[in-house]
């Protein structure tokens, strides 16, 4: 019997899963909300807000839907699945519980610190005085984080004592952040490259992904304003197994087990952000979902039917699983809006997806893509542009080819995704 779905989210995430679920034999009917522009063409768009949990799960059982998977971090903070399995739904996804290891940082660094799971050096202060004389003992580089969930804008990477002042000011005076300023995490400030892990999980087992790198910074040579990541690669060539399997034993095994013991089984994907420094692999943040410049990456290696690996994670029979990869590498180049991450023009018309995915390994991820009568930009990431190949330079060429296909006013992207993997 096929099996239809409700994917929660309107993300690069949400079409790259909806594009992989749709290869699957089993899929039936497949429900995006709110979906984009890219959704619509695999699956059938609802315009319903990824908060709506009333009318989400209205929605699912109106339409006898057997899975509902959840994208995003703000309705799982919110405790989605908790809500949709009151309602006896079935839901693929982190509860409230298990996904407040994203929700707060101070959270996940006090259960790091009693997990002995390595991580930055830190200290947690709900007074600004008291944080203030910190940074101030500390001295600079220093990075300050606002402890709850700040579209991802709550953390200050600080090189100069005004910097860390500023920013100390902003969070806990000026409270830009509301209560998600309550508290702020001052931590080491580490040197290296940044990977991402994502472990799938089922409340007792997990199986480990390749690592993906994701590049966060607007501008070339990761210099600028964060944003939600500018483009990914899978696998990071520099990790190899063993590299991966001691962040295995020292960070994800650990981790899942704290979390079994405070209650919070965790199922779904957990995803650690690492920096690999001097010191060895160590944890900057944990997310409770799949990254969304990963994903596009992932969808593109993945070998695996997607819907039996989500519904064994859901249903707790991971155990014994083999996920398989497609050799190679698959990379992702984001085309944003000029002006992202700040101020941003919306509503131009896009041209070129067709041409672009004639080149060989492309396929196009919308983000903020919408469609009536014509495709226009609705967003700050406008479209992920992937590619697969036998080698990363392969992969990328491809990619970078097929960017040029596409126009949109204000096109901006980064022309070193990449880059320094290789290097
Ligand atoms: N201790 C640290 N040292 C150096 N850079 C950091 C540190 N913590 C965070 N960063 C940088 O800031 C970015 C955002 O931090 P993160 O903790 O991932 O928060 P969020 O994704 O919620 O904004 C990271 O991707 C990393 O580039
Ligand atoms: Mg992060």
């Amino acid at each position: 019997m096929a099996t239809d779905v409700l994917i929660v989210g309107g993300g690069g995430r949400e079409h790259a899963l909806a594009w992989k679920l749709k290869q699957s034999p089993r899929i039936g009917r497949m429900y995006v909300a709110p979906g984009n522009g890219g959704t619509r063409l695999v699956g059938e768009n609802v315009a319903i807000d990824q908060m709506d949990f009333e009318n989400l799960a209205k929605f699912a059982k109106e339409k006898n839907v057997a899975l509902t998977i959840i994208g995003p971090d703000n309705p799982l903070g919110e405790g989605i699945v908790d809500f949709f399995k009151l309602h006896k739904l079935r839901v693929w996804g982190p509860t409230k519980a298990s996904a407040h290891i994203e929700g707060s940082k101070a959270f996940a660094k006090r259960l790091m610190r009693d997990a002995g799971v390595p991580t930055a050096e830190f200290e947690i202060f709900s007074q600004h005085d008291d944080a203030l004389a910190y940074v101030r003992e500390r001295g600079v580089p220093i990075v300050i984080k606002a402890n709850g969930l700040s579209f991802g804008k709550g953390v200050y990477v600080c090189m100069t004592l005004a910097e860390a002042e500023a920013a100390l000011e902003e969070i806990m005076v000026r409270r830009v952040f509301k209560e998600a300023g309550n508290e702020v995490v001052i931590e080491e400030y580490l040197d290296g490259q940044e990977i991402s892990i994502h472990a799938l999980a089922d409340g007792k087992d997990f199986v480990l992904f390749p690592p993906a790198q994701d590049h966060k910074q607007i501008g070339e040579h990761d210099t600028g304003k964060n944003t939600g990541g500018m483009g990914s690669i899978a696998p990071v060539p520099f990790v190899t197994a063993a590299a991966l399997k001691d962040i295995e034993t020292r960070v994800v095994r650990p981790t899942l087990r704290a979390l079994a013991e405070h209650g919070a089984p965790y199922t779904g994907i957990l995803y650690p952000g690492l920096m690999i420094s001097q010191k060895g692999p160590k944890v900057l943040e944990f997310n409770a979902r799949f990254g969304d410049p990963e994903t596009q990456v992932y969808m593109r290696l993945l070998k695996t039917d997607l819907l039996d690996i989500l519904e064994a994670s859901t249903d707790g029979k991971l155990a014994g699983m083999n996920i398989e990869w497609n050799g190679g590498f698959a990379v992702n180049i984001v085309l944003a809006s000029g002006g992202y991450p700040d101020a941003y023009k919306k509503g131009f018309p896009i041209t070129g997806i067709e041409d672009a995915e004639k080149v060989e390994g492309v396929v196009v991820f919308h983000a903020g893509t919408l469609y009536d009568k014509e495709l226009t930009t609705s967003g700050g990431r406008v479209l992920g542009v992937s590619a697969v190949g036998d080698t990363l330079q392969n992969a990328l060429a491809r990619a970078y080819e097929a960017v040029e296909h596409i126009h949109f006013e204000g096109k901006y992207f980064r022309r070193d995704i990449g880059a320094k993997a290789l290097r």
